[in-house]
């Protein structure tokens, strides 16, 4: 009897393991039949806003079954063909999940045996509802002339672009086709191959060969200029800005470099870099071979260009070894800082990657307290079940993520007699042991553990039983244990908030602030917010007047400022007023846009909402939803 029962829960625990391991944030069949390669055109028209799309998906099937599931939401379905007979399937689009934020599940009737190839054809359009293309007019781009348009598929936008098994589990390569309207260029995420000269309209070809998972499809289109600035990146942008860009992030081949040493040869052939209008809503997107990155990062003096060592190294993990599903996304962002951190520590030097790293622990314990301690948002592995994977985007598994590899470097490294980089051996293996493929978190500890067991035969017991991977991972809140990132830079900040609080900076230290470099102009001003306390009339004329942070600062820096008088301010100017509003009206990226308006709309509801009505059409549509999500505007 006790048998049975401890085979039962032994049972249950197992099949726990293995929903836990599904990816349930996509509603295709991807554990009974795979896509393996996909071909597609998509024919872009401007005038109504949508794209045409012609899509032909292999398959390999991996059991028997009656019906193939895809992904879509938003998307009008024409036709269905199997393109070994030509015959027309059947196929329906699942209504009753018409409300979820998941879409709509695709049904395709076609029987298939285990191992069977399968090949479709599928026409469909986008509509106005889909989120995954952001449209501009020519007003909204700097040259004014013509449109724009790009896609941003991550997290489960692909399913508003393309009937697709929408989840990171499965990878393919992509071929695919861009019909553009003249003079426009349309790129893609991939490797050019051709065009043909329709007339009017110009198809553009590229192919990825390297599988992919499908928030990885690209696509971006509009009135472009390239410079070349090495022999594998090209940097691509409107005419206004592609200089700027060009000089901005003129040191990119240096940074692929620095991370080759660290990992291995850069796969993927090109690094090129998409400068987008100010309404992309990410700071970077790592879509391969064709990095996206915001103008508001392209600051004069390369001071933000550390963006570019980020998205550069998700071209190792996220983009080689991809997380399985969208509750190990710290797989993929929080290996990304660590080895963004690494290209700063040798670019520059080691105190300057701590202290980056210092800079984004603030933010990060911001956004723990604003979550709540014990809330599963704050955990490494946030349970996403009935919720969309970006109601959890925040900088948890960044900064929680990287802290915890940045923990176990030092742990490993520590354990080693002759001081070698034994991490750096372990970051190898683990990316060359799962490139072209996903991991999940049990896969990922599972190589670990036995790494450690076959590098430290005597020790493993001893090192493997001091980390705590339930607390550090899977429990909500703060990590078991803080890192030390002090740094001989922020000591002398320290020093200058001291004196901020006695009211005893003069206003020479002006020009010394001014010709500090970005990061210590942050931790200044972050320290100040970690206080917790209203600033007095000096200190806020002092930041405002003295430090003049209303102008002529880079983005960071400003928001930094903004976020801090909009918590701290006793009462806010009209004129620093009237700067908040102007930055709220450049720069489109959410990590800015959903703090500055919660806070905005907490002083002052009608001046928030005012201001974001007037940028309702500026902004991306996503970034607009979780806004008014924030504010409580929708439920
Ligand atoms: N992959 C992310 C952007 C992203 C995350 C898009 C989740 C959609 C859903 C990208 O690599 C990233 O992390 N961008 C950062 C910039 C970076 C320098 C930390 C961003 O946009 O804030
Ligand atoms: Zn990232």
């Amino acid at each position: 009897m006790r048998f049975f029962q401890i085979s039962y829960i032994i049972i249950l625990i197992f099949l726990f393991n293995i929903t836990l391991s599904k990816d349930i944030s996509t509603f295709s069949n991807y554990k009974i039949i795979q896509q393996t390669n996909i071909e597609v055109n998509f024919d872009i028209d401007f005038t109504q806003k949508i794209i045409n799309g012609n899509s032909k998906i292999y398959f390999k099937a991996l059991s028997y079954g009656e019906v193939i599931v895809l992904d879509t939401k938003a998307l009008n379905i024409y036709s269905v063909i199997d393109s070994d007979t030509g015959e027309k399937l059947n196929f329906t689009l699942d209504e009753q999940y018409k409300l979820s934020s998941l879409g709509v599940p695709l049904k395709i009737y076609k029987e298939f045996n285990k191992d069977d190839l399968i090949t479709i054809v599928i026409k469909f359009s986008t509509t106005s509802e889909c989120t995954a293309i952001d449209w501009l007019d020519p007003e909204q781009t700097s040259g004014k002339i013509y449109p724009f348009m790009y896609s941003q598929c991550q997290s489960i936008y692909c399913r508003e672009l393309l009937p697709v098994q929408d989840t990171p589990a499965v990878k393919m390569p992509v071929y695919i086709g861009v019909t553009v309207v003249k003079p426009l260029l349309g790129l893609v995420g991939g490797i050019y191959k051709s065009e043909i000269d329709n007339g009017d309209t110009v198809t553009y070809f590229y192919e990825q060969k390297i599988p992919i998972p499908s928030y990885l499809i690209t696509i971006a289109a509009g009135d472009l200029e390239m410079r070349q600035i090495s022999d594998r990146t090209k940097i691509y942008a409107e005419r206004e800005v592609v200089d700027k860009a060009a000089y901005e992030f003129s040191d990119t081949e240096n940074y692929i470099e620095l991370i080759e040493q660290y990992t291995f040869a850069y796969e993927w052939g090109e690094y090129n870099i998409l400068v987008l209008p100010p309404s992309f809503p990410f700071g970077g997107m790592e879509n391969p071979c064709l990095t996206f990155v915001s103008p508001s990062f392209i600051a004069g003096d390369k001071s933000l260009s550390w963006v570019i060592a980020h998205e550069i190294s998700h071209s190792w993990s996220g983009n080689l070894v991809t997380m399985e599903n969208w509750s190990d996304f710290w797989l993929n962002e929080g290996f990304t800082m660590f080895l963004e951190r690494k290209i700063i520590e040798r670019f520059l030097d080691k105190d300057m990657a701590k202290l980056n790293a210092m800079v984004s622990y603030s933010s990060y314990k911001d956004d723990v307290y604003a979550f709540g301690e014990s809330k599963s948002f704050t955990s490494l592995r946030p349970y996403l079940v009935g919720r969309h994977p970006d109601d959890s985007f925040c900088t948890v598994p960044y900064e929680k993520g990287f802290n915890f590899v940045y923990y176990l470097e030092n742990l490993i490294n520590s354990n080693d007699d002759e001081g070698k980089d034994v991490f750096m051996i372990f970051m190898r293996r683990y990316l060359e042991e799962f490139k072209y493929g996903v991991v999940d978190y049990y896969q990922f500890r599972n190589y670990f553990e036995k790494f450690i067991n076959n590098t430290f035969p005597s020790k493993s017991e001893n090192i493997l039983s001091q980390i705590d991977w339930k607390n550090w991972v899977e429990a909500p809140g703060f990590p078991p244990l803080e890192n030390n990132f002090t740094n001989i830079y922020s000591t002398e900040v320290e020093k200058i908030v001291e004196l901020f609080y006695k009211e005893e900076l003069d206003d020479n230290f002006a020009e010394t602030f001014k010709n500090w470099f970005t990061l210590l102009k942050q931790i200044f001003l972050n320290r100040i917010n970690d206080k917790g306390q209203t600033l007095t009339d000096w200190q806020f004329n002092y930041l405002t007047n003295i430090l003049n942070l209303t102008s002529g600062y880079n983005v960071e820096v400003e928001f930094s400022y903004f976020m801090l008088i909009l918590k701290y301010g006793k009462n806010i100017s009209q004129n620093v007023e009237n700067a908040l509003i102007d930055f709220l009206g450049h720069h489109g990226r959410i990590n800015y846009l959903r703090p500055i308006y919660s806070e905005f709309y907490k002083r002052n509801k009608q001046s928030a909402l005012a201001t974001l009505n007037k940028y309702r059409s500026f902004y991306h549509a996503i970034v607009i939803k979780y806004i008014e999500l924030d504010l409580k505007l929708i439920g």
